[in-house]
C-alpha cells in the first residue's frame, strides 16, 4: 500500500517502537498523531518531529478513547491508518499468591480490550478513507508463550487471534489491509526487566513495518520471530524459555 500523504494514529507513540514508526511515517508525509497517557512525554517526542501532533489520551479509559475519536474525525477529517501499539506486561511467576489474574485484567485491557475498541470506533473513518490499514502489535511470544510473562504472553496470543479473524471478516466488506507486527525482544523501556539492552534496536521494527506496508506482507515476524517460528511448536516453547 501507499504510506505518504495518509492520517495516522500511533499509540503508546511518545516512546520505543511506537515512536520510530511516528518518526518514519511523519518523514515520510504524513499526519501522524500520537497518543499515551503522559501528557510531557508525548509533547516533547513531537516537537523533535514534523508533522506530529500529541493528544493525550489512556486507552483503556472509555471517556478517553471516545474523546480521541471525536478529536481525530473533527480536527484531521478522519483516520486512514490505526497503529495499536500501546502495550504493557507483568514480569513473575505464577504461582501461591502472584496475582495472576489481577495482572492479566490490567494486561488485557490495554492488549487487547482497548484494540478491539478502538478499532471499532475508527472502523466508520477507516471505510471512508480510499486506502486504509489497521496494525496490531503483538510479539513472538504471540504464538509461543514465556513463562515469567504468562499473562502477557496470553493477552497477546489473544490480539493475534483476533488480528487474524478481523484481516478476514475485513476483506469480505471493504478494502481495510489488517497488518500484525511480531516483535522478538526490542531495546525500549518496556523490556528493560527482561534483558532489553540485548534487543534490537526499535528502529528495525519500525523500519519492517515500513517496508511491510510497501509489500502488502501482512503477518510481520521482525528479526528472531521469523527463526522461532520456522521451529515446531515444543522446540519454539523450548528456545523462548531456555
Ligand atoms: N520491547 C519489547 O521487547 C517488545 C517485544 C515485542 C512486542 N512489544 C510490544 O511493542 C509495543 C510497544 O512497546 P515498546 O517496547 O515500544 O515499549 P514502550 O517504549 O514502553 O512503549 C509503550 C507505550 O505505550 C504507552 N501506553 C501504555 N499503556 C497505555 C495506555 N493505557 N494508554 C495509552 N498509552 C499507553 C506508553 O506511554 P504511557 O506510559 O505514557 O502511557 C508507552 O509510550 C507494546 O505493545 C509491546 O507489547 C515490545
Amino acid at each position: 500500500m501507499n504510506i505518504t500523504n495518509k492520517t495516522v494514529l500511533v499509540t503508546g507513540g511518545g516512546s520505543g517502537i511506537g515512536l520510530e514508526i511516528a518518526r518514519l511515517l511523519s518523514a515520510k508525509n504524513n499526519k501522524v498523531i500520537i497518543t499515551g497517557r503522559t501528557a510531557d512525554k508525548l509533547q516533547k517526542a513531537a516537537a523533535g518531529l514534523t508533522n506530529v501532533t500529541a493528544i493525550a489520551a489512556d486507552v483503556t479509559n472509555a471517556g478517553d478513547v471516545k474523546k480521541l475519536v471525536a478529536t481525530i474525525n473533527a480536527d484531521f477529517g478522519g483516520l486512514d491508518i490505526l497503529i495499536n501499539n500501546a502495550g504493557n506486561a507483568y514480569v513473575y511467576n505464577l504461582g501461591v499468591n502472584a496475582s495472576a489474574a489481577e495482572k492479566a485484567l490490567d494486561e488485557f485491557n490495554t492488549n487487547f480490550f482497548s484494540v478491539l475498541s478502538l478499532t471499532e470506533q475508527f472502523l466508520p473513518a477507516l471505510i471512508a478513507s480510499p486506502e486504509a490499514a489497521i496494525v496490531t502489535v503483538t510479539s513472538i511470544l504471540a504464538l509461543t508463550p514465556r513463562s515469567t510473562l504468562p499473562t502477557y504472553s496470553a493477552s497477546k496470543a489473544a490480539l493475534h487471534s483476533y488480528t487474524q479473524a478481523l484481516r478476514f471478516e475485513l476483506a469480505k466488506t471493504t478494502k481495510i489491509k489488517v497488518f500484525e507486527l511480531m516483535p522478538p525482544l526490542v531495546n525500549t523501556d518496556f523490556s528493560k526487566d527482561i534483558g532489553g539492552e540485548n534487543g534490537i534496536p526499535p528502529s528495525q521494527v519500525a523500519d519492517d513495518l515500513i517496508s511491510a506496508f510497501e509489500k502488502d506482507e501482512y503477518e510481520i515476524h521482525v528479526g528472531n520471530t521469523a527463526q522461532i517460528y520456522s521451529l515446531s511448536p515444543v522446540d519454539a516453547f523450548n528456545a523462548i524459555n531456555q
